[in-house]
């Protein structure tokens, strides 16, 4: 079974309440259909509900009848959430009027019914920028214990199965924090370990990248990712990660032989931490489009829940894959 069929199975298991606060949108529509049908999650939609069954008829979606249908501006607990939202805000000076402005966007109250503990997850993007999905959740969900940035990992399936895990790798930051410190950047090789293992299945072999490998240049940004390395070593000693490296000593291991001799790696790694946003996210598109390999993601880490940001170019399958790994995350989140 490939891994997507693995992470369906496990969602199925689960049986956890997602929302789709576009609920309007037509591959999130279809998404939401097969979801229901194959009982990969319970689906909660956020919309008007007689325009949405009346689309799900348009385009012959059989199964949306049996979605959970929220309305985003008339609904029973929506005096409850502003209540929640002016609570949970009050250090920001969000008052009542603006709350009730907020709750109205279905972005905003996908975040809340997760706060209040009547959903388990959330997958949006098809229509929306990604900053727009993600700064309700900063604001309302927050980061887990322990954790202050979220950052967004990709699971890259190439062709080649030469390469990291029979063919998988992860990368990571590719979505969220465009310049990370070298603190933060450990916490997000710490949280990409844990990615690793919850949803890929595989132990991490974490590579951090760099121009530079071994001291072959010598810069300050070279020092920054130095420096994560070490206090990811000093945080979490059993994860096995070493750099700084060149993508080609990471991944080729003549070349990681030749140029990192004695390293851990052995330019054999599985997960590579790229040292900006910039980069992360220039590499996984590069390799996406030239290397034709399937990009799952991204998955976004170090949330206190799982909400997970799609690109507007997803496809109908793009969204149940994610909704099944956000299924698998919040299965894994106590
Ligand atoms: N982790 C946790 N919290 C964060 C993070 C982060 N990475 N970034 C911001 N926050 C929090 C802040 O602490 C703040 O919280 P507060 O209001 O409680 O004080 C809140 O979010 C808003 O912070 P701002 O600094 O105002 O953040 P802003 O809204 O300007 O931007 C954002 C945050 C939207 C994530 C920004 O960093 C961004 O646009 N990143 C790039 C996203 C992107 O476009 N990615 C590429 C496309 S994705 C793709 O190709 C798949």
């Amino acid at each position: 079974m490939n891994l997507l069929e693995l992470v369906k199975q496990k969602a199925k298991i689960h049986n956890k309440r997602i929302v789709l606060p576009e609920g309007l949108e037509e591959r999130t529509m279809k998404a939401a259909d097969i979801v229901i049908e194959e009982k990969i999650a319970q689906v909660f939609l956020i919309g008007d509900k007689e325009k949405i069954l009346e689309t799900a008829d348009n385009f012959g979606l059989k199964n949306i009848k049996n979605a959970n249908i929220v309305n985003p501006l008339k609904h029973e607990k929506k005096e409850e959430y502003i209540q929640l939202m002016v609570e949970l805000r009050k250090n920001k000076g969000l008052t009542f009027e603006e709350a009730g402005i907020l709750i109205e966007n279905p972005l905003y109250l996908g975040t809340i019914m997760i706060k209040s503990g009547d959903v388990d997850g959330e997958v949006a993007g098809a229509m929306n920028a990604t900053g727009d999905v993600l700064r309700p959740a900063f604001q309302f969900v927050k980061t887990m214990p322990g954790i202050s940035v979220v950052s967004g990992a990709f699971i890259m399936i190439l062709k080649d199965k030469n390469f990291g895990q029979d063919g998988m790798l992860i990368f990571a930051d590719c979505a969220v924090h465009p310049n990370p410190t070298e603190s933060e950047l450990a916490e997000i090789a710490i949280a990409t370990a844990k990615t690793t293992r919850a949803i890929a299945g595989f132990e991490p072999r974490i590579a951090m990248l760099s121009f530079s490998t071994k001291g072959s240049a010598r810069h300050e940004m070279c020092d920054k990712v130095i420096n994560a390395t070490m206090l990811v070593k000093e945080k979490d000693p059993t994860i096995i990660i070493d750099g700084e490296f060149q993508a080609d000593a990471a991944i080729v291991p003549s070349i990681g032989k030749s140029k990192a001799p004695g390293s851990i790696i052995e330019g054999n790694a599985n997960v590579l931490i790229f040292p900006t946003l910039e980069s992360g996210n220039i590499a996984y598109k590069l390799v996406q489009r030239l290397a034709n390999a399937d990009a799952i993601g991204p998955i976004l880490q170090g949330m206190a829940a799982p909400i997970n940001d799609l690109s507007r170019g997803c496809s109908v399958n793009d969204i149940v894959n994610l909704i099944a790994i956000t299924a698998n995350q919040a299965a894994g989140i106590k």
